[in-house]
């Protein structure tokens, strides 16, 4: 190759380099605030007004859960910077991972892949969840192991799967992107950043996450007239008392405080992961797992802390007939029932058209609201 052949190649080569490194969202820098900065209303959202229904909120069951959120009051301003920080790539190391990445609003903030991947390329340990109506959850994650949102939002911003931002050095980083010094002022007083405030931005944000609009809560209105025959025949399914599906998933939340162990596997730690288990080392939690609300679940796939289910009809297979004898397995899922011991599966033997009729009406808890609100999307 002559000289001149090979200055041409360094130049291309130079040039490829130079625009690999733009791809992902450079941070803090000019050329980032031109071509990111967030698109507001000139007029807040009144985040502060968001607030459940009369009928959740005069529900006796959830009266007893509604002090469970967090104490940190929400602003219209917090909220919205927390809005802001929530799809803001630029919370990652490397500028290209943002809390969206992993929780898409479009699929009730979670994932639809089994495991996700953040910064490092790495999958996650688990299925990321979905988001919403932490008013009545004080536990996070799958194993439970964090009390309060705002003891959780910081966590992956340091994971090193997630974002891994150092986050000693975060308050600085953001200091230096100008729209966030306005953000912090409406919200807080003045443009100081902390994680402290980092953390109750987000906070305020994801409690705005609010999931009560469905086609099963307007039946709950109306007495059902609207649904077909199939969806009818399912919440029949669903409700009569040999499935059992709302003794777990239970009251206006489809949804339990406790954590439960629903048999995927005889021995959750050999399989991998022992959830709850893996925590406190004894037999009895063994693969117990938060009970996830069943909201939204038809815009959630996969399914399970580790998203092995693809489909609704997979998991209703599994309830069906593929209940693992564990020893410690929900007396709910067992042939004997809440209160009678034994560990022995129920075998439901469900029928090609009941299988499709419980399907059908777990698709009737999908939102209707909060998956498109505006106040809710990515603002960049
Ligand atoms: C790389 C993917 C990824 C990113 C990015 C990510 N998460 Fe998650 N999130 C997960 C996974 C996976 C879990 C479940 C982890 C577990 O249980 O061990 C989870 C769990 C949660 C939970 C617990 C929900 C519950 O019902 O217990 C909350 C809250 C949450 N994430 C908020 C956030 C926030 C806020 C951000 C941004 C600061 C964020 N996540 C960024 C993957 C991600
Ligand atoms: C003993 C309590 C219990 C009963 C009864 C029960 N479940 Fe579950 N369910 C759970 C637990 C716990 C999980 C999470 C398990 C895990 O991920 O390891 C779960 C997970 C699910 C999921 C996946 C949620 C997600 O976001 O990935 C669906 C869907 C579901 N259950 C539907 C049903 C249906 C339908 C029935 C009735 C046929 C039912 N459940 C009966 C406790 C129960």
């Amino acid at each position: 190759m002559t000289k001149a052949k090979w200055l041409a190649l360094a130049i291309l080569l130079f040039i490829w380099v130079g625009c690999r490194k733009n791809d992902p969202v450079p941070d803090g820098t000019d050329d980032y605030q031109a071509v990111r900065s967030p698109q507001l209303p000139d007029e807040l959202f009144a985040y502060s007004t968001l607030e459940f229904p009369d009928t959740w909120l005069n529900d006796p069951a959830l009266q007893l859960f509604g002090g469970f959120g967090s104490d940190i009051e929400v602003t219209d301003a917090g909220a919205t910077l927390g809005r802001v920080l929530f799809h803001d790539p630029g919370l990652s190391a490397d500028g290209t991972v943002s809390c969206a990445t992993c929780h898409q609003q479009a699929r009730a903030f979670s994932d639809p892949v089994a495991l996700s991947t953040g910064v490092s390329g790495i999958p996650t340990d688990r299925n990321a969840m979905a988001l919403f109506n932490f008013k009545y959850q004080r536990r996070m994650f799958w194993d439970l192991r964090t009390v309060g949102l705002e003891n959780q939002v910081l966590q992956p911003i340091e994971h090193p799967d997630e974002m891994a931002m150092d986050l000693a050095a975060l308050p600085a980083k953001l200091e230096e992107i100008t729209f966030y010094n306005g953000l912090f002022e409406a919200a807080f007083g003045d443009a100081t950043v902390t994680t402290e405030r980092v953390a109750s931005a987000l906070t305020q944000f994801v409690m705005c996450f609010q999931s009560y609009s469905s086609r099963f809560d307007a039946g709950l209105e109306d007495g059902f007239i609207h649904f077909t025959e199939s969806e009818e025949m399912g919440r029949d399914i669903f409700f009569n008392g040999e499935t059992r599906c709302n003794q777990c998933h239970s009251g206006k939340n489809l949804f339990s405080t406790q954590p439960f162990v629903n048999g995927l596997e005889v021995d959750y730690a050999a399989a991998g992961d022992g959830g709850i288990g893996a925590l406190s080392a004894d037999p009895f939690d063994d693969g117990r797992f938060k009970t996830v609300s069943l909201r939204n679940i038809g815009l959630t796939a996969p399914y399970m802390h580790d998203g092995r289910f693809a489909t609704l009809r997979e998991v209703v297979d599994f309830y069906s007939d593929d209940i693992q004898a564990h020893p410690f397995l929900d007396e709910r899922l067992s042939v004997n029932g809440f209160g009678s011991p034994g560990q022995e599966p129920y075998a439901l033997s469900l029928t090609e058209q009941e299988r499709e009729s419980l399907v059908d009406f777990l698709e009737t808890f999908n939102d209707t609201v909060m998956v498109k609100a505006d106040w809710l999307s990515d603002p960049f």
